[in-house]
């Protein structure tokens, strides 16, 4: 029998890709001899954007900034849970200022309970909620020490996991939280170590295959039924349905460009409990 799935409205920020290009390269996707239409990145995230608002969610904006090329990525803006919200640090110089843009959003839009984290961090592109599971991944991007100091401000145990094929730099291109219990994940991309500990914590979890990895299939985003992610993932959707998901596939083929997608442009506004 299939399980039944209910969805839970959220609360999202995006950016709009007004200024998106690919201009320097900080990650294996990037290259920034080819070219971009940034008018066609901004009408593939307008539909990704109504495809939140169809499902009854919120969706609130910050503007974009010229010369912040990837600020369309709000996903790595912050971390957000239980209204407090911990503000990126870049690793690279090309994308430290977005850090200050977002701690201003977030402090001009109620987020009071803000600090920006002292070692590199870089949000929900690294951290996911699962349930009461706070995932962390490093190995590319967000510094190992911020998992401890990101388990501090949170109050939340960390789970730690590395990851090991520059294609897969931070957590979110590898592993999607479904619901709380939930989770779906690329094997290869982690280090053995963190495959023993994801098969332990969900021994149920959907595994990914090759084809749907390499199309950013777990760059997904989920309410706990609907599952926006890429329309290429087609395997991946398959197996989402066999679990009574709904899953909802969208064309991001501009933003994949500088090696981000649905969730990557989604950052989770989760508030005080
Ligand atoms: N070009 C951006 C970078 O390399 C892409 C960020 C993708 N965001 C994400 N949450 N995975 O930083």
């Amino acid at each position: 029998m299939r399980t039944l799935r209910t969805a839970r409205p959220r609360h999202y920020l995006m950016c709009r890709p007004t200024h998106f290009d690919v201009v320097y390269s900080i990650n294996p996707w990037m290259d920034p001899r080819r070219a971009v239409d940034t008018a066609l990145a901004v009408r593939q995230w307008e539909r990704l954007r109504e495809v939140y608002l169809d499902l009854g969610h919120t969706v609130e904006l910050i503007d974009p900034a010229p010369g912040l090329p990837d600020m369309v990525f709000a996903a790595n803006g912050a971390t957000v849970i239980d209204g407090r919200a911990l503000v990126a640090r870049f690793r690279d110089a090309e994308r430290a200022a977005e850090a200050p843009a977002y701690a201003e959003w977030l402090r001009g839009h109620g987020f009071a309970d803000l600090r920006t984290a002292e070692l590199v961090n870089e949000g929900e592109g690294d951290y996911l909620l699962a349930g009461e599971h706070l995932l962390a991944g490093t190995g590319f991007r967000s510094d190992p020490r911020s998992h401890a100091e990101a388990g501090d401000f949170f109050g939340r145990d960390v789970v730690s996991l590395t990851l090991v094929d520059p294609n897969y730099y931070h957590l979110d291109t590898a592993l999607a939280v479904l619901d709380d219990a939930t989770i779906a994940y690329y094997p290869p991309a982690f280090s053995a170590d963190s495959r023993s500990v994801l098969e332990r914590l969900f021994p149920d979890a959907v595994i990914a295959g090759d084809a749907d990895a390499k199309v950013f299939g777990l760059n997904a985003a989920s309410d706990g039924r609907h599952v926006v992610l890429p329309q290429d993932a087609t395997a991946l959707a398959d197996q989402l349905r066999n679990r009574g998901f709904h899953p909802i596939g969208l064309d991001l083929s501009e933003l994949l460009k500088a090696g981000g997608s649905i969730k990557c442009c989604t950052l989770e506004l989760r508030p005080a409990p």
